[in-house]
């Protein structure tokens, strides 16, 4: 039986990016990105949080505002960055919670070759592959240049090549390894251009929310954590990171996962 992992325990919330971070959440609507939302208006008052996701948010705290993106979108993309610049200037931190493995209709993580198609392949690279680069291709400039920042993607442990054991779930496994390769190759240009900030991809163990839902059974003598925990954990793991981590892959324990 998997456990499910509900600690509340209190992150080091972002303290090594000031006290008053400017903060983007791509993907607010799901259960890890409304967690993360939630628990950086909760923890740093001060912090400005703009929380993207498809359709506005109506339950958002006093210090989040909402405003739509859509990842197959580039002009949404584009104008939400645009638009969170003209009104905080540089940001110190960006998430990115989007994501897909499944739509509970006809993409499923496929079991065997057998079950390979062209739409689920296109759509899981479309969306976890994608539609990361082009939030970073305009996120990225925005950084702030004078000290630490972060722009963070979630990943998955499962997007491993090194790691791969059990095999299945092509079309989530290879658009989670390609993001991978955006994630270290963005790293390098970065470094150039802004030495400050880091660029790094985020596991956040299994999660319970609408993504995994399906396929908790299969998690056995493991943990499950609620997001809440899971956005915790991952906002420990980004403070404490320096530049010399950038286009790492990290597990919210904050070891590192091969490529
Ligand atoms: N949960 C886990 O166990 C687990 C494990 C490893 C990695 N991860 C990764 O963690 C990340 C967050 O996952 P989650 O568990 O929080 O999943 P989730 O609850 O299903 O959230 C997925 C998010 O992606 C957004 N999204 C999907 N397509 C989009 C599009 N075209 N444009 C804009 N937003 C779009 C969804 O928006 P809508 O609300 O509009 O659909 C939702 O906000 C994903 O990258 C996932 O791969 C999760």
């Amino acid at each position: 039986m998997a456990k499910l992992i509900d600690n509340h325990a209190h992150s080091r919330c972002l303290n090594s990016f000031g006290t008053s971070p400017n903060v983007s959440i791509i993907g607010a609507s799901g259960g890890i990105g409304a967690a993360l939302t939630h628990v950086i208006c909760r923890e740093i008052p001060n912090a400005t949080v703009h929380a993207y996701s498809r359709r506005l948010l109506t339950e958002i705290p006093d210090n989040a505002t909402s405003s739509t993106i859509d990842l197959e979108d580039e002009k949404s993309i584009a104008e939400a960055a645009s638009r969170a610049f003209r009104e905080t200037g540089h940001l110190d931190a960006v998430f990115v919670a989007t994501g897909l493995l499944h739509d509970g209709e006809a993409i499923q993580p496929e079991k065997s070759w057998r079950a390979i198609n062209a739409f689920s392949l296109e759509q899981a690279f479309r969306i976890n592959t994608v539609g990361p680069a082009l939030i970073a291709k305009h996120f990225l400039p925005l950084m702030k240049r004078d000290g630490k920042s972060i722009f963070a993607c979630l990943s998955a442990r499962v997007g491993s090549i090194g790691d791969n054991q059990l095999g299945g779930w092509y079309a989530y496994r290879s658009s989670k390894a390609a993001l991978n390769m955006i994630i270290k190759t963005l790293s390098i240009e970065l470094q150039r251009s802004n030495s400050n900030a880091i660029c790094v991809g985020l596991h956040p163990g299994t999660v319970d929310t609408n993504l995994s839902k399906p396929f908790q059974g299969n998690v056995r003598h493991r943990e499950i954590f609620t997001p809440y925990n899971a956005a915790n954990m991952l906002l420990s793991v980004v403070d404490n990171l320096t530049t010399a981590d950038s286009g790492k892959i990290f597990s919210w324990d904050g070891s590192v996962i091969p490529y």
